[in-house]
């Protein structure tokens, strides 16, 4: 088909606002249903990155039909986007059929993984069963003994993304192995016009940190250069103020903020059980939770100070301040906007930095928290309401 370059150029700008979506989310902001659930589709995982307590090869996967009962469950209660999560979800054998229940279900759907197993085929399955949204987690630019997760195994599979309707994001944990080489992981993504993350390592649930986590005046240096160049536009993958909550962390600094985990966000183990986080788990089963059961998590909780859970920060500061929020987000992404003119003039400098791989809808994108849940700057289109 032929586009005209200057409607070209119209349809970009619109794709970076069009996706905010704010009727369908804004619903969330001020009734008491849930806005997201990370799923754990499975515990098992095809690696064994040396900072992650999220996966376990001695429990089986959950059965397809138990699956399924628990997400019609979670959209039951209100829930509008999901996000599939492991474990490593494509080791699931009926990955795709899952992905196309929660699209047949009206669920915004996205799938956080470590891309070892992805193909061109599966990407096309995927793509065609609905999935809107592929996080592809990266540490480094080759694989170390903490973690494999490395451009290495990525780069050759980012050109599968070429003509997909799937939005890929890049996410990376930042300790002190992946640090010599977090930057090129961020240049390696930007430069390729990918929505790019690296963020910092979190501890376990018992609040202990697995790997060394880095020495914190490089690490902050490298926090405060992500907050100038998201606020110069770039496609950072995260809201500027979870850029500023961790370099609050680093600093030790108190954070003032209402955790909505539990409420607006919830978990979902690989057993049906329900959790408020990816660090607090609770016995109850998600077909015995109420929307009161929900509502009784709209507290401050007393594991808010040091919490590394990106994505509920995220939701929870979207929730409480979304003006102060969104209006920033708005406000780099406005600052996009000469530089979509300047390539629309010189068509062969956007295939220089854009065309590796075109985000093919960077208003579909939904912004990863530690487990690639949609988060603040979360832009989704919905199928059905809720
Ligand atoms: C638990 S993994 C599950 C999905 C998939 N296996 C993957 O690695 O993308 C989800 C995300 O959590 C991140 N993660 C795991 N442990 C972490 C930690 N201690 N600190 C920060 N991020 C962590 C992973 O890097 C990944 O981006
Ligand atoms: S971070 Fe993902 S890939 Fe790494 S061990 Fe955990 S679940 Fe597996
Ligand atoms: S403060 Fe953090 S760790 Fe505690 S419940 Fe909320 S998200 Fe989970």
């Amino acid at each position: 088909m032929f586009f005209h370059p200057r409607m070209k150029l119209l349809d970009k700008i619109g794709r970076e606002f069009s996706g905010y979506n704010i009727l369908e989310s804004g619903k969330r902001l001020v009734d008491r249903k849930p806005l997201q659930c990370s799923l754990y589709v499975t515990d098992r995982c095809n690696l064994d990155c040396a900072y992650c307590t999220e996966y376990d090869n001695s429990q089986p996967h959950p059965s397809l039909d138990d699956l399924k009962k628990w997400i019609r469950k979670i959209r039951e209660l209100g829930t509008m986007r999901i996000a599939l999560v492991g474990g490593e979800p494509l080791v699931h054998p009926n990955i795709v059929e899952l992905v196309r229940y929660c699209r047949e279900l009206g669920f915004a759907t996205s799938l956080t993984t470590n891309g070892f197993l992805l193909t061109r085929k599966l990407l096309a399955e995927l793509e065609d069963a609905g999935l809107q949204v592929m996080q592809i987690s990266v540490d480094r630019m080759t694989p170390s003994p903490i973690t494999k997760k490395s451009f290495k195994t990525i780069l050759p599979k980012l050109d599968y993304f070429r003509d997909s309707k799937i939005s890929l994001h890049i996410t990376g944990v930042i300790c002190a192995d992946t640090l010599p080489e977090s930057r090129a992981v961020l240049e390696t993504g930007l430069s390729r016009g990918i929505p790019t993350e690296v963020r910092l390592v979190h501890a376990d649930p018992l609040r202990r940190f697995r790997v060394d986590r880095g020495p914190r005046e490089e690490l902050e240096r490298f926090i405060d250069s992500m907050i100038e160049r998201k606020r110069r536009g770039e496609k950072i993958h995260t809201s500027e103020a979870i850029l500023n909550y961790q370099r609050s962390l680093l600093r030790g600094e108190r954070v003032e903020w209402t955790c909505m985990a539990g409420y607006k966000l919830f978990f979902v183990s690989a057993q049906g059980k329900f959790w408020i986080c990816s660090m607090v788990h609770t016995d109850k089963h998600i077909m015995d939770v109420t929307l009161d059961d929900l509502y009784a998590n709209y507290r401050k909780k007393s594991c808010q100070e040091g919490c590394g859970v990106y994505c509920a920060v995220s939701a929870s500061l979207l929730v409480e301040k979304p003006i102060a929020v969104l209006g920033k987000e708005i406000v780099a992404r406005t600052k996009r906007i000469p530089s979509m003119f300047r390539r629309s003039l010189t068509p062969d400098a956007d295939k220089a930095t854009h065309s590796a791989i075109t985000n093919p809808d960077g208003t579909q994108e939904m912004n990863g928290g530690t487990n690639g849940g949609p988060s603040a700057d979360d832009r989704v289109t919905l199928r059905k309401s809720v």
